[in-house]
């Protein structure tokens, strides 16, 4: 996602308290206390845009979503677009997934969306996957027992990479496709998924903690 960097962007998440946690390297807190009690808890990491979270978030009242984005430029685009359709149970967070563990406590998240991760395609740079196994045992700890990770890329290397690490790393494939578009009801697409759709199959999993 190529994005000219908005230099101001960093003091308009600042100024956006109670919707936005602004967190730098080491002063991430854990921010379970800013959703009510007794809600399950659902975390898109790298929301991006945001449209997707807020889509979930209007359809699953049931449930408060964190939505995680590292780039500020980014994070900022998809506040424009909350605020263009605000709903009440969605908080963001300026933070790095490598952030999770104090972010979080174990066993508290329901769900985990990752949507087009980044794939990093080349072996040296196999540890920044949102995938890699280092990342899927902080996952496995935070989500709650049978708690399940979403996963949808349009990356067929990416996708085989997380179908094998999640199965060795304590989770169960509950269902995969290769092409969601192939039967894609109750899909809420991505600002990525609508731009590359066309071009590619998109592919979808859902993993299961054991
Ligand atoms: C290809 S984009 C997809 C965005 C969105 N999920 C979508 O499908 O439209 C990947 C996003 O993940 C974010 N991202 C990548 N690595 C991250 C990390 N370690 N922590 C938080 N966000 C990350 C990027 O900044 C980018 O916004």
């Amino acid at each position: 996602m190529r994005l000219r960097a908005d230099q101001n962007a960093k003091d308009k998440l600042l100024k956006e308290k109670g919707l936005v946690s602004f967190f730098e390297k080491e002063d991430a807190q854990n921010v379970l206390p800013l959703a009510p009690g007794q809600t399950p808890i659902a975390l898109e990491i790298g929301c991006g845009k945001g449209g997707f979270v807020i889509q979930h978030a209007k359809h699953h009242p049931e449930f408060f979503y964190f939505a995680l984005e590292k780039i500020e430029t980014i994070l900022v685009k998809a506040l424009k677009k909350y605020h263009r359709a605000p709903v009440p149970n969605i908080h963001y967070l300026r933070a790095d997934a490598h952030q999770l563990t104090e972010l979080f406590s174990p066993s508290s998240l329901a769900q985990i969306y990752l949507n087009f991760s980044d794939p990093w395609p080349k072996n040296r740079h196999e540890k920044r996957r949102l995938t890699h196994p280092s990342l899927l045992k902080v996952y496995h700890s935070l989500l709650i027992p049978r708690g399940e990770i979403h996963l949808k890329t349009d990356n067929r290397s990416f996708f085989h990479y997380s179908l094998v690490t999640l199965q060795a790393h304590g989770f169960e494939i509950q269902s995969f496709t290769r092409d969601l578009y192939q039967d894609p009801k109750d899909n809420i697409p991505t600002e990525f998924e609508e731009k590359f759709r066309d071009q590619m199959p998109i592919h979808r999993l859902i993993a299961v903690k054991r």
